[in-house]
């Protein structure tokens, strides 16, 4: 049973109801003391999406308006913990796509003020860093490195919910480019997942790809994704080394080892720079094998990656990370509204 604090600047042991809704998961999970997950209930719309190759934003929000109700049953149910126990609702409200955000984000609100509870609005990149937390302790500072659909992001983490950007996409997201990749050679839908199951049987060198020369200034530790984009679509032979077979698995595993080898030289020129040695990654894209070795195996830096099911968007980051900020006294009020954006988490906005 969680309880308020019995003095301090907040609430100490809490169970907290968190709702993600940000783009196509629809998930609700209750997470008590921002530790131990007791339920992490993830409706996956792929199917619905599926013959678009892509999510499309409004059928996003219609499905998340049918499903979120049962969802937070669900995951109150599978959790064993009643609505009456619950010490706080949590829901992600920046950054994604608006309608989608706003489903999630109006429903946590009307539940906490039903229920005279607390309500706290997560940012879902801090959620997505917060992720790992809930699975071992990791001590800050460290280098962020977010990559999703939407982001690409590296940052110097100083806290929960304090970190400076160093770097972001100017561009595309790295999940992006995965997902038009796949999406124009028929490779399968999500399209990182596709491309990382067939690089596996595929030859990286069959295809040697340009990389981005974001070196100096501002762009230092800037990523760029729809150079190789073009590249890849457009102008495939013109980079491809005709020793090896021109296959789906060859263009996926070259694409993939130049997407992720761009990413990697960033982190690690941050890691130089900052003389911090430890880099703990989130969002879909951290869920990737290539990175995840490559990160792993390299010398001097520890690597601190999420299970694969906290890789992706769901409710059990949103709820965790949303104790850390009740225990440092920062609720949110009832008149919180989405955000689509958030500018300095991706530079490439117009
Ligand atoms: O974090 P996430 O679930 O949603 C956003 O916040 O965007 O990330 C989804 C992204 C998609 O672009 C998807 O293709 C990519 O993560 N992704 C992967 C892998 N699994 C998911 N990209 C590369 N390799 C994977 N194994
Ligand atoms: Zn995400």
């Amino acid at each position: 049973m969680g309880g308020r604090a019995a003095g301090g600047t907040g609430v100490e042991r809490v169970k907290v109801l968190g709702i993600e809704t940000s783009c196509d998961e629809c998930s609700a999970a209750v997470v008590d003391d921002g530790r131990t997950i007791l339920s992490n209930i993830v409706a996956s719309q792929i199917e619905i999406h599926r013959p678009y190759y892509g999510v499309v934003p409004e059928l996003a929000s219609r499905k998340h308006v049918e499903w979120i109700g049962p969802v937070v049953e669900q995951s109150l149910a599978e959790s064993g913990v009643g609505m009456g126990e619950i010490d706080a609702v949590a829901a992600t409200f920046r950054p994604g796509l608006i309608g989608s955000l706003l489903v999630g984000l109006s429903y946590g609100k009307g539940l906490a003020l039903t229920l005279d509870l607390p309500f706290v609005g997560v940012d879902h990149i801090q959620a997505h860093l917060y992720a790992p937390h809930l699975e071992q302790e990791i001590s800050y500072p460290y280098i962020g490195l977010i990559v999703s659909g939407g982001h690409t992001l590296i940052a110097r983490v100083e806290t929960f919910d304090r970190f400076e950007v160093l770097g972001t996409t100017i561009d595309d997201a790295c999940g992006e480019a995965f997902d038009k990749v796949a999406k124009f050679y028929d490779l399968g839908f999500p399209g990182g997942a596709a491309i990382d199951r067939l690089s596996v049987c595929g030859e990286p060198e069959a295809f040697r790809f340009p990389t981005p020369s974001l070196h100096k200034g501002d762009h230092r530790y800037d990523v760029s994704y729809s150079g190789l984009k073009t590249a890849v679509v457009n102008q495939l032979d013109r980079f491809w080394d005709r020793s090896f077979p021109k296959t789906p698995e060859n263009i996926a595993a070259a694409f993939q080892k130049t997407a992720i080898d761009i990413l990697v030289e960033r982190v690690l020129r941050a890691c130089k720079d900052t003389g911090l040695h430890r880099v703990v990654a989130g969002g879909g894209v951290s869920a990737n094998s290539y990175l995840r070795s490559r990160l792993g195996s390299e010398d001097g830096v520890q690597a601190v990656f999420p299970s694969l099911s906290l890789c992706t968007d769901n409710g059990a980051m949103i709820a965790g990370l949303a104790c850390r900020m009740l225990s440092a006294g920062k609720a949110s009020p009832l008149s919180l509204n989405a955000e689509a954006r958030v500018q300095s988490f991706r530079r490439a906005y117009p």
